[in-house]
């Protein structure tokens, strides 16, 4: 036995159980869809496609992938997925590889703004291969679509991505649509953070608009690490074939279990009414900051997660997040719209509640947390309310293995 390894992951369970998570990218696995991923599955290789893999003995491993295929299918309302990819970023890649050829344009939303690393970031290999264009947001925080009509007629991108790692509004995918349309643009939509609030009814989906949507499967759908590839018919051959042989070598299948039990679990009236409690929970706890004096940029959130602009309170997001951290609420640091701050300092912070929800917390707490966020942010004694936040963890435990 592993004593080392075994004790470590001891601890980080206790930390999980006895700290709160407002980080918006996080959830806590289903614990079913956890199980498979320690099961056989893990031991196959199985390069390929059902029916056509590179190795054999891969008939239960066809079905498995089938299911989760199925169920995606059903789920999301599209013709086609693949559920090979590893990670978002990595899918974001492979979507690229696809659909464009190297030094072709894509449009994406600035990160400072509330991109991805992965739609174009400088720091990111997708900048290296592809020229990207940025739209903006308005003065009002939210997504300027006739600015960014004016930029796709001038700049002809070959893509437009319509997905975002820290923007709280709901998304008018028709508008996107249609302005990709107008300049013979693919749309992809990479709604890796939202896509639990989508098949749960409480956001718009884009099923009907985008040529590729891409998930991840890790955050508000409460699955393993992972994505999920979807798109038309049409371009079915050509995403598979950029994630299998064009990036990736053999598909973890133990995933790929977890991901289609995941499927399963996040269907019906108890799933919309957890999408339901996410976004509500979201909106209750804006309103409760903006009382206490905080700035939340484009005014609040259609979602689950919110960024908080500091400004106006002189600490800059990295200092509140070893605030909060330190009585144990974890929050990240974020830009806000024309940070003058540098990335890894910014100016904000941001607030998710998908896996506070999945505990059990509701509006009340809320408030509660926002007044303890309050505090702690004006430096009241820490003991004290990192007493309060174990109190608060521990009557909503939430099931780990
Ligand atoms: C919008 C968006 N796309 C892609 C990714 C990348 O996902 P991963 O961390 O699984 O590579 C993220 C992760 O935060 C994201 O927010």
């Amino acid at each position: 036995m592993d004593q080392k390894i075994k004790n470590l992951v001891k601890a980080e369970t206790k930390r999980q159980q006895e700290q709160l998570t407002l980080i918006a990218s996080e959830n806590y696995i289903w614990p079913e869809a956890q199980s498979y991923l320690a099961s056989s599955l893990t031991n196959k290789y199985s390069e390929g496609y059902a029916g056509k893999r590179y190795y054999p003995g891969n008939q239960i491993i066809d079905e498995i992938e089938q299911l989760a295929i199925e169920r995606a299918k059903k789920l999301f309302g599209v013709e086609h997925v693949n559920v090979q990819a590893l990670s978002g970023a990595q899918a974001n890649l492979i979507i690229y590889s696809a659909l464009l050829a190297t030094g072709d344009t894509i449009m994406s939303l600035a990160l400072d703004q509330g991109g991805h690393l992965s739609h174009g970031h400088s720091a990111s290999w997708t900048s290296k291969l592809y020229k990207f264009e940025h739209y903006q947001l308005n003065a009002q925080g939210s997504i300027d679509m006739m600015a960014l009509a004016k930029q796709a007629k001038a700049v002809k991108p070959k893509l437009i991505v319509a997905g975002f790692s820290a923007y709280s509004r709901e998304i008018d995918w028709a508008s996107f649509a249609k302005i990709a349309k107008s300049v013979g643009a693919y749309l992809v939509a990479d709604i890796s953070h939202t896509a639990g609030l989508i098949v749960g009814k409480a956001m718009k989906s884009p099923a009907e608009h985008a040529d590729v949507i891409m998930t991840t499967t890790h955050k508000s759908l409460r699955g393993p690490r992972g994505a999920l590839i979807m798109c038309r018919k049409e371009l079915a051959q050509k995403i598979d074939q950029a994630v299998f042989p064009g990036l990736q070598g053999g598909p973890h299948d133990n995933v790929i279990a977890s991901i289609a039990t995941t499927l399963a679990l996040d269907t019906g009236k108890a799933w919309q009414s957890y999408a339901k409690s996410v976004v509500k929970n979201a909106q209750s706890l804006a309103k409760a900051l903006q009382k206490l004096g905080y700035e939340i940029v484009s005014g609040g959130t259609d979602s689950h997660l919110m960024i908080i602009d500091l400004t106006k309170q002189k600490i800059s997001g990295k200092e509140a997040e070893t605030r909060l951290a330190d009585i144990g609420i974890l929050v990240s640091r974020s830009t806000i719209p024309h940070d003058p701050r540098p990335p890894y300092n910014p100016s904000g912070i941001r607030l998710g509640t998908a896996a506070v929800s999945t505990r059990g917390l509701g509006v009340k707490e809320m408030q509660q947390l926002a007044s303890v966020i309050d505090r702690a942010l004006k430096n009241q004694t820490k003991a004290k309310l990192r007493n309060e936040i174990k109190t608060l963890a521990k009557k909503f435990p939430v099931q780990l293995a």
